[in-house]
């Protein structure tokens, strides 16, 4: 037998643990219920560009181009190839994608496509769908799912990753043994008080990974989705891309259209684009509007929207209009890793939305998400199944202790990370932040990990890297807009990495 734990329990982990072979015994770890994840909310659906007859070329160079030239042009192609066969066997195993009026695969559009390429299921409905197929395979494993334990530390020892500190709801630590760890918490975009998420609660992976010794790159790379439902400020969820795909257009309060004049692929735009555009007016006061009267079949086609905005802009959605803002999204920035989500360290997998692979680059392409977790699910199985067992002796690692802030310190940090490391930055502003995150650690004693402070670690390292990552970056690129740099450094675009060094964040 082969014990793995997996932390999370969004698509990359069903895809993984749905291609373990036999021998594996799972325990799985996820703070939630295993429905409650972004996964699990995703709209708008799963790239794919194996029946376009270009092995798939048109898809990479959006992808790279979305991806403002920071994604690697090979890894994308990997990512994308790989997509294509994971597709056609879900298909050909029973997965139903919505069909157009003939019968065929109803290829969806959304922002910086320029073919429709994207598959959904039950309308709006394509995470839950997918998700749902993926986990009818997972009971061919041991699985064991704890949802009481938070995962505070992997335990590393000579051979890599080797288990698990978590704590309970009663703050009590508990060590688990395994031969392989695998980090799939997602992203952290539930870090920004704006966002699209499942849960208020941000992912821990990255800094799980980092604790065990994993770099992180490009962590400025923060998506901020163009289209949530609401108004600055105060949002109600996500407003799918693929509305705009299906022929909704954003227009400011006298009906104009904003996107027009702005970019070639105007309300397909890049999210990046988009999202500075509504934002920019934002900040004026203006509030933008989804245009939906030119969608055919709105309830029917997004029934999950269509029921947000009845329930909260009943008024709205009479004249035909959806009111509009932005929001955290998505996280580009993540642990380094392979496509395998393999990393540095021997046995620590990471995979889906907490690695970064240079698969997205400055900002994520509409749909590449789920795609990626799909492969990446899968090919860390693959090479698991093929890794020989190596029985390990067991390393106690005593009890876990992390800083502990001042709580009202920690408040200030976040709610300034909000903007200084939003959708418009500068150096000056991010300074700042930088010098009160240094103040907070002068100031933070030591204590044991409970279930809150760690959070609070948690949140608190992610954010320095965050601000790290942003003050390097002296350019503007992708999701990363700062006006005191507001072009793309000439050359090659460098990446941004952040690693520990002598105990600290370098
Ligand atoms: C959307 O449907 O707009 C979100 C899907 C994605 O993030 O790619």
């Amino acid at each position: 037998m082969k014990k793995i734990i997996i932390v999370g329990a969004g698509l990359a982990a069903l895809s993984c643990i749905r291609h373990l072979d036999g021998e594996a015994e799972v325990v799985l770890f996820t703070k939630d219920r295993m429905e409650e994840n972004n996964s699990h909310l995703a709209q708008g659906g799963i790239c794919h560009s194996g029946r376009e007859g270009d092995g798939g070329a048109g898809h990479v160079e959006d992808t790279y181009t979305a991806g403002d030239g920071l994604g690697s042009e090979e890894v994308i192609g990997e990512m994308i190839r790989a997509g294509h066969p994971l597709i056609e066997e879900m298909i050909a195993g029973g997965m139903a994608f919505d069909e157009d009026d003939s019968g065929g695969l109803d290829f969806a559009l959304e922002g910086g496509h320029h073919s429709p390429r994207i598959l959904h299921a039950g309308g709006d409905r394509s995470g839950e769908h997918l998700c749902r197929f993926l986990a009818k395979g997972i009971d061919r494993v041991r699985m064991e799912i704890h949802t009481s334990e938070t995962v505070i530390k992997v335990i590393t020892g000579e051979d890599g990753a080797a288990g698990v500190v978590t704590v309970d709801s009663e703050d009590v630590q508990h060590q688990h043994f395994c031969d392989v760890v695998i980090l799939a918490t997602g992203g952290f975009s539930g870090l920004y008080t704006v966002n699209s998420g499942a849960s208020p609660r941000m992912g821990s992976g990255h800094i799980l990974a980092f604790d065990a010794g994993i770099s992180l790159r490009q962590m400025e790379m923060v998506q901020f989705h163009p289209t949530l439902l609401g108004t600055a400020g105060q949002t109600y969820g996500l407003v799918s891309e693929a509305v705009r795909g299906a022929g909704g257009v954003l227009r400011d309060g006298y009906g104009r259209r904003i996107m027009k004049d702005v970019h070639p692929l105007e309300d397909l735009a890049p999210r990046h684009v988009t999202s500075y555009e509504i934002h920019k007016r934002a900040l004026k006061g203006e509030q933008i509007y989804l245009d939906i009267g030119g969608v055919k079949d709105f309830p029917g086609n997004f029934p999950v929207i269509h029921e947000n905005v009845k329930k909260h802009f009943k008024a709205d959605l009479k004249k035909g209009r959806i009111p509009v803002a932005t929001g955290a999204h998505f996280t580009m920035g993540g642990a380094v890793a392979g496509i395998d989500g393999s990393t540095a360290v021997p046995n620590l997998y990471v995979i889906g939305e907490t690695a970064n692979t240079h698969f997205h680059g400055a900002n994520r392409l509409a749909s590449n998400a789920l795609l990626e977790a799909l492969v990446m699910g899968r090919k860390a199985a693959e090479k698991i199944n093929k890794t020989m067992h190596r029985p390990k002796n067991k390393i106690f690692t005593g009890e876990v202790k992390v800083p502990v802030y001042d709580v009202s310190m920690f408040n200030e940090i976040k709610e300034r990370a909000m903007s200084a490391a939003g959708i418009i930055r500068n150096g000056g502003q991010l300074e700042t932040l930088l010098h009160l995150i240094e103040e907070a650690h002068h100031t933070a004693g030591t204590g044991t990990a409970t279930n809150q402070n760690f959070q609070v670690h948690a949140e608190m390292k992610t954010i320095e890297a965050v601000v790290k990552s942003a003050l390097l970056r002296e350019e503007t690129r992708g999701g990363h807009r700062r006006t005191d740099f507001p072009d793309a450094a000439p050359g090659p675009p460098m990446d941004t990495v952040v690693s520990m060094k002598e105990g600290k964040m370098d």
